[in-house]
């Protein structure tokens, strides 16, 4: 053996040791520990209690947890966060439960935590893996400085219906991205230590399958086939398991009969056999004891039972474990083996953070002023949202605007704070994140005139706004008629050069539990748009929004779209350096736009039919529709940029490959506009002829290139065969030898195609 190899070999074989060791010396802790602990003890570390802070999604709040935590019957908190106030609870845990066992702090960080940045859907469009992972390593540290080490994130969730409000929360609808997203959090949120103090535990959600919940309407059932299931929805929970995300949280679905929660061949066969997960399996919240309502246990007793039988370590809030499983115990319907096997998660979840070690290492309440809100992370914010936001239309290049002339800023959304956030902002801090109408002054700074207007409600429809107002006043009805508003809209848009609308949803109009069976803007702004429109000004809209909304009209009539989702704190001033052109958009769609309700579920890796409509052709008989084209409004990857970029013909290193060694696919784009800009070169795979019929489609690479005006550069893909693998009807994963055809594009459906023939 040369020298140079047995170094890397003698480290690689440190490495291992030295994990090992570490995984011995964890065992015997948590053994040593365990064999003090009484079955109540034990049981205590699976109960997570909801400490009343801030906004808690369920109906039940607990209550008495001072006492609960000195008896040793909490393992974890969740819904409270602040140094001082954590320390509190961890003095208790430690100096009056009888074995001293630190707690473990959770919350719901989902897109950062006090600085708070895009949703993440909004997030997932930047397809910027670099920025993804900064920016979970940013949430990290404001939450560790706030004295959290464990965050409810990344969801996961696969989802092809905008109907369901918690596409917010997710990276979209593709397996291959949502799957790099997915590592890229993990990496940000654990970095190489859990017990490092700026890291936090990761916890991959909802498992499984939440996003398949039918008719998009929340908590409902999901009923799946296994191709489907393991071949596009399980990869992101599959890459963040093998990330080595320290916990996974169950879903409130049920999934073909079982639900999650109470499903062992999930969480224990899939989770635990097939993928190796050795970390922590908690609840949703409340999901134990819904599993009532599920029908599939009559009491507490019998679901809880179930519930820790199928694998779950931890209860959230249902307090059922807590309270039913040493009698199940005794009755022996559970045994001490499950209880012993849930309590070892917990507690090697705590080693791992440190907590043995030093249960105060977060609580350091100097922390906050240093590394809270502070101006870099909220330069970050403000970078990360402008990268986020998708350029829709922009006709006769009427963005970016100049900082002169008049431009009348309107609509509901343009001076709302307490809409900047977006859904999921737990610990966020609205009152200091900036509004579009101060990030826009900010920019002109007296070179231009802005004549402000609302111009309408977010909507006129009083039940949907209570139904949406339950966390905050986001939707308030004005004084004013919604007559006068327009027309005090009309009138700046008449004395104005152009018009920036800013329109769409209210921050919880998406999220958990707000599904919308309509997804458009609501009537009271249709009406403001239109009536703008008619002045014969340019009109733009800038749009708030946590789904693809239904935006026929808009496409038809707006000059300019520009999609800035939920910007986060800074989102105010991104949207402003877009506007401007301090910066050239580069986002890219990670969901797939409808034309109307009625083509949901609509995504662009939808398999051919046996009868497949070709544009143009004849539709007797042909998979379509009547009434509305097959092609989405926008499809998936789509998003404009101040400059256009040219593709070549792709070029293969091999168009006859055999075996396993890669090709390599060429591509020249060049910049053919006038501004420098970033566009996302993304490669797809079709493979026409398999045992199973298989996606027109599958993204399977991408790459982000920078080109100033007039630059070409030629972008590779290295392909091999691990790119066209797919599960057969044994759910082998395994590919096929025969044609397939490579696209190479700035979008799901305009691309440039190149055809080899792989062989085994
Ligand atoms: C949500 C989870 C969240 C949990 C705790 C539930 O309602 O489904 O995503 O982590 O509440 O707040």
């Amino acid at each position: 053996m040369r020298l140079k190899q047995w170094i890397v070999l003698s480290s690689i074989v440190g490495c291992v040791s030295s994990l090992n060791a570490q995984q011995n010396e964890m065992n015997k802790f948590v053994s040593n520990l365990m064999s003090k602990m009484t079955t109540d003890e034990k049981i205590g570390q699976l109960n997570q209690e909801a400490v009343s802070d801030g906004v808690l999604t369920g109906s039940i709040v607990q209550g008495g947890v001072d006492e609960k935590i000195k008896k040793g019957q909490v393992g974890s908190t969740f819904g409270i966060w602040g140094a001082s106030k954590l320390r509190r609870l961890q003095e208790m845990a430690v100096n009056n439960s009888r074995l001293h066992i630190p707690l473990l702090f959770g919350l719901d960080v989902i897109h950062g935590h006090r600085t708070l940045f895009p949703i993440p859907l909004g997030i997932s469009t930047s397809w910027d893996l670099n920025l993804i992972q900064q920016s979970a390593h940013y949430a990290a540290k404001e939450a560790t400085a706030d004295g959290l080490k464990w965050v409810f994130s990344p969801m996961v969730d696969i989802a092809r219906d905008p109907r369901w409000g918690r596409v917010s929360e997710g990276s979209g609808e593709d397996p291959y991205l949502g799957s790099l997203i997915a590592k890229a959090m993990i990496k940000g949120y654990q970095g190489n230590s859990l017990a490092d103090t700026m890291n936090v535990l990761a916890c991959i959600k909802h498992f499984a399958l939440y996003g398949g919940a039918e008719a998009g309407r929340e908590y409902n059932t999901v009923d799946m086939s296994l191709i489907k299931m393991y071949e596009y929805y399980f990869p992101p929970y599959k890459a963040a398991v093998d990330a080595g995300a320290a916990s996974v949280m169950t879903s409130f679905n049920d999934l073909n009969g079982v639900p999650s929660t109470a499903n062992r061949w999930l969480l224990t066969d899939v989770l635990r056999k097939q993928w190796g997960f050795n970390g922590l399996v908690v609840t949703d919240y409340t999901a134990v004891s819904e599993l009532i309502a599920h029908g599939i246990g009559k009491d507490l007793q019998e679901v809880s039972a179930k519930s820790l039988a199928a694998g779950t370590d931890m209860d959230m809030v249902s307090e059922g474990f807590l309270n039913t499983l040493g009698k199940s115990l005794k009755e022996g319907k559970i045994t001490i083996a499950q209880i012993d096997s849930a309590c070892k998660r917990v507690l090697e979840a705590k080693y791992k953070a440190g907590l043995f070690k030093n249960p105060y290492a977060g609580l350091d309440s100097n922390r906050y002023e240093k590394e809270i809100l502070t101006k870099e992370n909220r330069a970050f914010a403000r970078k990360l949202a402008s990268h986020s936001m998708v350029l829709l239309k922009n006709e006769n290049q009427i963005l970016p605007l100049q900082k002169k002339g008049t431009i009348a800023l309107v609509g509901p959304l343009a001076d709302s704070r307490r809409n900047m956030l977006g859904t999921w902002s737990v610990s966020g801090e609205w009152d200091k994140a900036v509004t579009v109408k101060e990030g826009i002054e900010n920019a002109v700074d007296g070179k231009a005139k802005i004549i402000y207007a609302k111009g309408a409600n977010i909507s006129d429809d009083t039940l949907f706004n209570q139904k949406v107002n339950v966390f905050g006043e986001e939707i308030s009805i004005d004084e004013k008629s919604p007559e006068t508003l327009i027309k005090e809209a009309v009138d700046a848009a008449n004395n104005s050069d152009v018009v920036v609308a800013v329109v769409g949803e209210a921050a919880d109009m998406t999220g958990e539990s707000s599904s919308r069976s309509h997804i458009d803007i609501p009537e009271s702004q249709a009406k403001l748009l239109r009536a703008l429109v008619a002045t014969g000004k340019p009109v733009v809209a800038v749009l708030f929004n946590g789904r693809p909304l239904t935006l026929d009209w808009e496409k038809e009539h707006l000059t300019g779209i520009l999609d800035a989702w939920f910007g986060g704190t800074e989102g105010g001033n991104a949207i402003a350096d877009i506007l401007f052109g301090d910066y050239n958009p580069s986002g890219k769609l990670t969901m797939t736009f409808p034309r109307n309700v009625g083509q949901i579920p609509i995504y662009y890796n939808h398999k051919n039919t046996g009868r497949p409509y070709v544009e143009g052709g004849p539709t007797k008989f042909k998979s379509d529709y009547l009434d509305v084209p097959n092609t989405p409004l926008y499809p998936f990857g789509y998003g404009l940029s101040y400059t256009t970029f040219a593709y070549d013909a792709p070029t293969i290193s091999n168009t006859h490959p055999k075996g396993n060694a890669p090709v390599k696919l060429s591509v020249k784009v060049s910049n053919t506009g006038k501004y420098a800009g970033e566009e996302t070169v993304q490669l797809y795979i079709s493979d026409p002829v398999a045992s199973v019929t298989r996606s027109v489609e599958d993204l399977k690479g991408f790459q982000k290139v920078y080109l100033n005006p007039g630059e070409s550069k030629v972008v590779n893909f290295i392909i091999d065969t691990e790119s066209l693998k797919f599960y057969n009807a044994n759910l082998k994963y395994d590919w096929e030898p025969g044609e397939f055809t490579f696209r190479v594009g700035t979008n799901s459906e305009d691309t440039k195609a190149v055809t080899v023939h792989w062989d085994k």
